[in-house]
């Protein structure tokens, strides 16, 4: 069966569009932390929708299970086959052209495959931008990133990844075409059935096209570091930031001193403030003059009133650009530390402060030795509440965490995704109703179980369907 199925799709795709040999299969088969080695059947590398479309048609038929696959960078296991030796990797790395911007109509066009820097430029060279901006943006593609409604640093002004998508096209899990592929801002012309595949980890279909909305790029922007005392003061910055700047703000990222530390020591980057326990990285940006004066105005604010205890403002882009790395290495710096396991976790924004407290008391009481490595997205209440683990079991480390999220009416995942690394925190913590429902969705679209299995949801129950 398997072989048949194999020598179909080398007929189907050519040489370049299949991968077999164990040696080439090793890049697809992991995700980058290592957390969950797979076996592809293969890898299939469609070099357009229809070529997607056959290939789903050929699982459809003979059971098999699919799991598409963009940078793989993604943080939950989502992108990667189990080890069963019987499940497809659909890469969609060949389908990359950068169709069309409009720098009026302020669209982009892109296949799925694009990665998100290329868009990105494509979108500068036009003065115009994607506000979408991740660490792993040279790797992570246009399709991923709506794949797991991506965050990153500028969610507080421009949404996640869901509210910059206009238009799309997937194929679905029978091979049926849906190409939705309009320019349009409004459109309300039945089911916005798009929704379905923004956020959902390429378990109902597979995103092979997108048109992405961007906006004019601001013109002036200004960028700081500032130490505060406390999260609450991060707070307090917040709305002092809120009162001068307004809608300006694009960032606010909170940082712990030890997420500092850790930078530091694996890549040598020295902050440019004094040390201490927080820090604040903020980002205004606008069209307008005087958005320096206003930033100064309120971080001014902020040091009389004691929100802040010293910081310092970019003089230039390449100042900005390193204050930038200092957050974006966090997560490398993090690995390079040792295992740890990641909380992804969003609660009410005032909430944060006693969060914070009753996370780390849980966590000193019930897991002793654990180190937080605590930063993230302060202006959206989401937090990568990280923990090395030092010796302790992920499972309970993760437990601890994930009872003080529910406590305060939070999310498990609020970027993320779920992937496998987090099916079973969900189940355990999502209403019957909430996964029910969820459970129809997947059943009514994708009876088979053959898209993405195992991956945001568990397992239908039973065998997958297998071709006679
Ligand atoms: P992959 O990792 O390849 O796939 C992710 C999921 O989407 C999988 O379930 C996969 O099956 C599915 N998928 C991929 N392509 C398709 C497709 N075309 N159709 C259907 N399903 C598909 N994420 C954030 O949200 N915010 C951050 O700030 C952030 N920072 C990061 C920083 C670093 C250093 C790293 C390594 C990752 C970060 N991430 C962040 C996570 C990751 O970059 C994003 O989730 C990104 O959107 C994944 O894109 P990708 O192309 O690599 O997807
Ligand atoms: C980030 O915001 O840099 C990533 O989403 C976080 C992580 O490593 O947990
Ligand atoms: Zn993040």
């Amino acid at each position: 069966m398997a072989s048949d199925l194999v020598s179909r799709l080398r007929d189907l795709l050519g040489p370049s569009g299949l991968i077999t040999d164990p040696a080439d299969l090793a890049g697809y088969s992991i995700d980058w932390r290592k957390l969950f080695p797979g076996t592809p059947l293969a890898v299939v590398r469609p070099a357009n929708t229809a070529e997607v479309a056959a290939v789903v048609a050929l699982c459809r038929d003979s059971g098999t299970a699919l799991v598409p696959q963009g940078g793989n960078t993604g943080m939950a296991g989502g992108a990667v086959p189990d080890k069963s030796g019987t499940e497809l990797v659909l890469s969609l790395s060949r389908m990359n052209a950068l169709r069309e911007v409009d720098p009026v109509g302020l669209t982009l066009e892109a296949e799925a495959g694009v990665v998100l820097k290329v868009a990105q430029d494509a979108a500068a060279a036009v003065g115009r931008l994607l506000p979408i901006s991740l660490a792993a943006e040279g790797s992570a593609t246009v399709g991923g990133v709506i794949a797991t409604n991506a965050g990153g640093v500028n969610v507080l002004r421009y949404g996640m990844a869901r509210s910059l998508v206009l238009g799309l096209e997937v194929v679905l899990p029978d091979g049926t075409v849906a190409n939705g592929l309009r320019r349009l801002r409004k459109d309300n012309a039945g089911y916005d059935w798009k929704q379905l595949f923004i956020g959902t980890e390429g378990t109902l279909g597979i995103v092979t096209a997108a048109v992405l909305r961007i906006v004019p790029a601001p013109k002036f922007s200004v960028t700081a570091l500032l130490s505060v005392p406390n999260p609450q003061a991060a707070l307090d910055l917040l709305a002092c930031a809120q009162d001068e700047l307004g809608d300006c703000i694009s960032a606010f990222e909170l940082i712990a001193g030890s997420s500092l530390q850790l930078v530091e020591k694996h890549f040598g980057l020295k902050r440019p403030i004094a040390d201490g326990d927080w820090f604040v990285l903020i980002e205004a940006a606008s069209s307008l003059s005087g958005l320096r004066e206003a930033a100064e105005t309120a971080l001014g604010n902020a040091l009389e009133q004691g929100f802040a205890l010293d910081g310092t403002v970019a003089e230039s882009g390449r100042q900005a650009a390193d204050l930038w790395m200092l957050r974006e290495r966090i997560t490398e710096s993090e690995a390079k530390e040792g295992k740890s396991v990641k909380h992804d976790v969003s609660v009410p924004i005032p909430l944060i402060p006693q969060f914070l407290v009753e996370a780390g008391e849980a966590l000193a009481a019930k897991a002793p030795g654990t180190r937080v490595n605590c930063f993230g997205h302060l202006g959206d209440g989401n937090l990568h509440y990280n923990i090395l683990i030092d010796g302790h079991a992920p499972d309970d480390v993760n437990r601890i965490v994930h009872d003080v999220v529910q406590r305060f009416g939070g999310s498990i995942s609020a970027e993320h995704g779920i992937g496998q690394y987090r099916v079973v925190e969900l189940e355990r913590r999502r209403s019957e109703g909430e996964l029910a429902l969820s459970r129809r969705i997947k059943t009514a679209l994708d009876p088979q179980d053959i898209m993405n299995p195992g991956k945001v949801l568990s397992r239908a129950a039973g065998p997958r369907f297998e071709a006679q």
